[in-house]
């Protein structure tokens, strides 16, 4: 890969700020001050130093988004604010959303470049968790859980595998819970609910794949993942 290339992947600055690090020598690879953007580097091997100080090249980029409703899932949109538009200043080439979540629909998603790991997350035949916590209209009785757990009919050509259901709260005529599905269907929750004589409200994804969200982000903001984060996520493949 180009020196500029890499160091700009880096975040280290823009790409004018790049060149001048370089030709004003404050470059290194492997010991020797290279002044070429166009030196061309081994980014797995070779040493790159910025002042003296080594710079670690990471091929992959991992972000958690607390997603907002009113945004869409998408890398780009000709009329909604994407999710990718809130990832501004983030480090990495070539990001996208793992997976979707409506519009109206908030919490925790994951954005990478990581084509494998995304492809193994979504894959159907791996069943990935995902949490969902849910507020809905109508009363969720015990039957109703019951279908929920053990596969309820959509509409689709097979019934939901089982979910997992958790801290059903009802109050009057409305209630919230904790799902967990492990299929990525369109609409899926809503429909389950809709299918047990209820209507979501609001909805919010909590985890996805044994990662949990950051409760301390505000709605709308992003962080790195932790390496054991991402260790996790990839342990599941
Ligand atoms: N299920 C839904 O209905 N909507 C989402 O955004 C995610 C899961």
């Amino acid at each position: 890969m180009r020196l500029d290339k890499l160091i700009a992947q880096m975040q280290l600055g823009t790409r004018s700020q790049v060149k001048e690090y370089i030709r004003n020598g404050s470059i290194t690879v492997n010991g020797q001050v290279v002044k070429k953007p166009e030196y061309k580097v081994a980014e797995q091997s070779d040493t790159v130093c910025f002042m003296g100080r080594a710079l670690c090249y990471q091929e992959f980029a991992y972000y958690m988004l607390h997603k907002p409703s009113g945004v869409v899932t998408a890398t780009k949109d000709r009329q909604d604010k994407t999710v990718m538009d809130l990832l501004q200043g983030a480090a990495g080439k070539d990001l996208f959303p793992v997976g979707r979540l409506d519009k109206d629909t908030e919490g925790l998603l994951l954005i990478t470049n990581d084509g494998a790991l995304s492809h193994s997350l979504l894959s159907p035949k791996k069943h990935v968790e995902k949490t969902y916590y849910a507020e809905c209209e109508g009363t969720l009785s015990a039957e109703g859980i019951t279908m929920l757990e053990q596969g309820v009919d959509i509409g689709d050509e097979k019934p939901t595998l089982p979910a997992r259901v958790c801290r059903v709260k009802q109050s009057g005529n409305t209630y919230s819970l904790e799902l967990s599905i492990t299929e990525g269907r369109f609409h899926q929750v809503k429909r389950m609910i809709g299918a047990v004589g209820g209507k979501v409200t609001y909805l919010k994804r909590i985890s996805f794949g044994g990662l949990v969200l950051d409760e301390t982000l505000e709605k709308g903001a992003w962080r790195a993942l932790r390496q054991e984060e991402v260790e996790q996520l990839a342990g599941r493949n």
